[in-house]
C-alpha cells in the first residue's frame, strides 16, 4: 500500500494525474458509492482535483486540493474499492487489492493523453503564451513581448506536446557522469531540438550534448547560426546523412521526427546500436511496403491506391515497433498532435528495458509471423543488421 500511495503522491504532485477512477465496491462494506472519478481542474489559478461520486443513478461532485485528495485516497482505495485506474500521459496504472487487501500495481500502456482541465480553458503548457522565450522569438514564433503569432500557433502547441513527451522520460534520462547526450536526426529548421535544449538546460538546469543531423547545408548554417546567436552551447548541427552518422561512446536519446521514409529505420537503427535509453520517432512518407503487401484476404482493401497507402504506413510502424522489442525496447505508439494539425501523427516511443524483461522470444514470433503474413521485407531489418537478423533467424515458423 506505501508504495501504491507513494506513486499517487508523486503523479498527484507532478499534476500528472489525467483522470482516476476508482470502482469495484468490496464484498461486505456498506455500499455507498458504485464508482468515483477524478479529474484535476483548474479554478481561480488553483490546480485541484474534481471529484464524482457516483450513487444510485445520482452524481455528487466536489473539487479538492492534491493533499486532500491523498487523504481521501488513503481511506477508500483498498478498504472500499478494490480497483483504482490512474491515467497519466506516460502510462495507465492499475491498482488492484485482493480479498485480504494486498494491493498490486500494474503498469500499462497509456490510453488518454491529452489532459482537459475542464473549468479552466487554459492548458497547462510547459512554454507559454505571453512569456518571453529567445529561441521562439528567434524562430519567429512568438513576438518580442512573447505573444504567439497566430499563424505559428499550431507549431507551438505542437512544441508543447512535443516537450510533454520530453518531460515524461526525464527520469530516465538525467545521468550524473556528464551531459545527456542527445541525437537529433532530420532535425530540419529545428524547432524541436532547440525546444529540447531550452527546456532541459534552461528551464531544467541539466546539461546536455545534443546534435542535429540534417542533409541540408542551408539548414544546418542557419541552425548553427541561431544557437551562436542564443549562446546555446550544448546544441550543434551537423551536415551528414543518418546512415552515415557515427557517434563516440553511446547516446542516451535519439529523435527522428518527419524524418522521411526509411530515414526512421535509420535512425532507429542506429538508436539501438549505441543502447539509446530513449528513442522518440514520428515517421513520416512510409513508401517501401506500397508495392510489397501481398495478403490475398485483405485484397478489397489492398486494391484501393489511397486505402493501401494508409495500410501499408500502419503495417511499417507496427513491424518498426515489433523490431524494437526484439531489440529489449519497450515500446508505445502515441497521438503526436491532433489529426487537424498534421497527417502525420504517431509517435513511436521506446524505452530501452535494461533488465531485459522483454520477452525476445514472444518479440521475435510476432514480428516474423506478422511480417510473414504480408509477405514483406522491410528496411528496418537492414537497418538493424546483424544482431537483428541473428535473432530472428533462430525463430522458424
Ligand atoms: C519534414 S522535415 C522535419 C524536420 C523536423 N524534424 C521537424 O519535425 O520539424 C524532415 C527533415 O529530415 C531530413 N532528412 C531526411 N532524410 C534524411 C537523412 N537520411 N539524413 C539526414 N536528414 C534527413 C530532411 O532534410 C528534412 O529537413
Amino acid at each position: 500500500m506505501d508504495t501504491i500511495m507513494a506513486l499517487c503522491k508523486t503523479l498527484i504532485d507532478e499534476e500528472k494525474v489525467i483522470q482516476m477512477v476508482l470502482s469495484n465496491v468490496k464484498k461486505g462494506v456498506e455500499k455507498t458509492y458504485q464508482k468515483v472519478e477524478i479529474k484535476p481542474v483548474v479554478i481561480k489559478e488553483k490546480y485541484l482535483y474534481h471529484i464524482s461520486y457516483f450513487y444510485e443513478q445520482k452524481v455528487k461532485h466536489e473539487n479538492v486540493e492534491g493533499e486532500i485528495l491523498l487523504g481521501i485516497l488513503s481511506e477508500i482505495l483498498g478498504a472500499y474499492f478494490k480497483q483504482g485506474i490512474v491515467f497519466t500521459s506516460a502510462y495507465d496504472y492499475q491498482i488492484l487489492f485482493s480479498k485480504k487487501g494486498k494491493g498490486t500495481l500494474l503498469r500499462k500502456a497509456p490510453t488518454k493523453f491529452e489532459m482537459t482541465l475542464s473549468h479552466n480553458r487554459e492548458k497547462h503548457y510547459i512554454l507559454k503564451d505571453g512569456v518571453p522565450c529567445d529561441f521562439l522569438q528567434a524562430l519567429g514564433v512568438m513576438d518580442a513581448s512573447g505573444k504567439v503569432y497566430k499563424k505559428k500557433y499550431d507549431k507551438f502547441k505542437q512544441l508543447n506536446k512535443y516537450l510533454e513527451f520530453i518531460e515524461d522520460a526525464i527520469d530516465i534520462l538525467k545521468r550524473d557522469d556528464g551531459p545527456i547526450r542527445i541525437i537529433d536526426f532530420g532535425c530540419g529548421k529545428a524547432y524541436l531540438t532547440f525546444a529540447l535544449y531550452y527546456y532541459l538546460v534552461i528551464q531544467k538546469g541539466f546539461q546536455v550534448a545534443i546534435t542535429g543531423l540534417d542533409l541540408k547545408e542551408d539548414v544546418i548554417d542557419y541552425c548553427n547560426q541561431v544557437a551562436k546567436d542564443l549562446n546555446y552551447s550544448g546544441l550543434r548541427f551537423e551536415l551528414g546523412d543518418i546512415k552515415d552518422y557515427q557517434y563516440e561512446g553511446n547516446v542516451d536519446l535519439v529523435v527522428s521526427l518527419h524524418a522521411c521514409d526509411t530515414a526512421t529505420d535509420e535512425a532507429l537503427g542506429k538508436a539501438c546500436a549505441w543502447h539509446a535509453k530513449v528513442i522518440f520517432a514520428v515517421p513520416c512518407c512510409q513508401h517501401e511496403l506500397f508495392n510489397q503487401i501481398k495478403q490475398p484476404d485483405l485484397e478489397p482493401l489492398l486494391r484501393h491506391g489511397v486505402i493501401r497507402d494508409k495500410f501499408a504506413t500502419l503495417v511499417t510502424d507496427t513491424l518498426r515497433t515489433t523490431a524494437l522489442e526484439v531489440m529489449s525496447y519497450e515500446t508505445q505508439m502515441l497521438e503526436f498532435i491532433d489529426l487537424e494539425h498534421t497527417p502525420k501523427n504517431i509517435l513511436i516511443r521506446a524505452y530501452l528495458n535494461p533488465k531485459n524483461e522483454v520477452d525476445e522470444k514472444k518479440a521475435v514470433k510476432t514480428y516474423v509471423d506478422y511480417r510473414n503474413h504480408f509477405s514483406v521485407k522491410p528496411h528496418i531489418e537492414k537497418a538493424l543488421g546483424a544482431v537483428f537478423i541473428n535473432k530472428i533467424r533462430l525463430y522458424n515458423p
